[in-house]
């Protein structure tokens, strides 16, 4: 059986590399086809290179644009693959550009598609990545659920049961996989930043970083955290380019990987970080400051505070039963919410069952027996 897994930006990697896995394991054939959204190699070859993936049987070079440009570069370019080779299974994973060209690409072709990451719903489709996924879900054969909401989703939006598994969350499974290996790292140490002491920050979507005085203000409202612990922020090229724009380009850094790198500022804007030194950065941190998707579901397995900067989430679980919280697009309840966290009322949370760490073999084994 051949299976074409397609990855192109920087999320998609952790969830394809245990599928990838688990299908060589299980004895198919498995070709990564990388549409290469995400270039830059701290955006993606530090991924493949970490998480032990092989080198993309294609690459397809789609590179940035609008959303239609690179949309439409990716399926035309995956249309002629999957022409080519005639895969058994396209698998897709999440809600990005590329994920939706490849799950069009595939079934106008009359192949088999199946989508890790089905049925989240934000309800907020001023976001690119829910008209993604409310488009990949309506086209895909088979639809693999992370979590109980993504079911209730479905099935409102009229899907048959027998199309839609609750398998578990692949992103899990290579955390699980990859956290000792990142605790080695000792990333926390090489920053010069305190034990359970500091807030690591991520942010990159439109509804943060678009609207420079709306950024300014968010970036205010980060200094003002950092003024009560130190803040550490990989700056995503988006973001960096949305400050560049407002004149507040951060310099260009990034960690040298020795004690003393860094300069000790409260809040250190540095370059993206590969995986194994975020993850060991985040199991770290007292409390994470995020707009991402998978850095919400990664805390909540970790045990760790988020406070996401989002009005809403796709991603209910993880607010419900893990450690996450949401502050409000540029963050407009985060200090209440910190203080709250830093005076030792954070909720403990718990893991959602069917994160342990084998989802992928759960999505494996569903593609044989399709
Ligand atoms: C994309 C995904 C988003 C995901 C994010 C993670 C979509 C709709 N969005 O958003 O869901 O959370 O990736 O990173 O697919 N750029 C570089 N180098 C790169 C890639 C991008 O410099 O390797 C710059 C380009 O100027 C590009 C901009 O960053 O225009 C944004 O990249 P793009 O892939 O369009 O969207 P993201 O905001 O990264």
């Amino acid at each position: 059986m051949l299976v074409h897994l397609i990855a192109g930006a920087r999320p998609n990697f952790m969830k394809v590399a245990p599928i990838h896995r688990a299908a060589v394991a299980a004895g198919l054939e498995a070709r990564l086809i990388h549409t290469g959204q995400h270039y830059d190699p701290a955006m993606s070859q530090v991924f493949l290179d970490e998480l032990g993936l092989p080198a993309p049987h294609r690459h397809l070079e789609v590179g940035s644009g609008s959303h239609a440009e690179v949309t439409a570069r990716a399926l035309e370019r995956l249309e002629k693959v999957f022409q080519e080779e005639r895969p058994d299974w396209v698998l897709v994973v999440g809600d990005v550009n590329s994920t939706l060209a490849g799950a069009l690409a595939a079934v106008k072709l009359g192949l088999r598609c199946a989508h890790v990451e089905a049925g989240l719903r934000s309800g907020d489709r001023a976001m690119p990545e829910e008209l993604n996924r409310l488009a990949t879900d309506a086209v895909c054969d088979l639809l693999l659920v992370s979590e109980p909401a993504g079911l209730a989703n479905l099935r409102r939006e009229g899907k048959p049961d027998k199309v839609v598994r609750l398998v578990g969350n692949t992103m899990i499974d290579t955390l699980d996989r990859f956290l000792p290996a990142a605790r080695a790292r000792q990333t926390r140490a090489r920053f010069g930043l305190p034990e359970r002491g500091f807030a690591l920050c991520t942010l990159h979507r439109p509804s943060n970083v678009d609207d420079p005085a709306e950024l300014a203000a968010l970036v205010a409202r980060l200094q003002r955290v950092a003024a009560r612990l130190p803040v550490v922020f990989p700056v995503h090229p988006r973001t960096r380019a949305r400050l560049a724009g407002a004149g507040m380009a951060p310099p260009r850094r990034t960690d040298a990987g020795s004690a003393g790198a860094m300069q000790a500022s409260p809040l250190q804007l540095i370059d993206p970080l590969g995986y194994l030194d975020f993850v060991s950065l985040m199991a770290d941190a007292r409390v994470v400051l995020t707009d991402s998707g998978g850095i919400q579901e990664e805390t909540t397995a970790l045990g760790v505070p988020c406070l996401t900067l989002r009005d809403n989430t796709e991603r209910p679980i993880t607010v419900d039963e893990g450690t996450n919280q949401l502050v409000g697009a540029g963050g407009e309840r985060l200090e209440p919410a910190l203080d709250e966290l830093l005076s030792g009322r954070a909720r403990p949370g718990r893991r959602p069952a069917l994160w342990d760490g084998h989802a992928a073999e759960r999505i494996v084994a569903e593609l044989v027996n399709a």
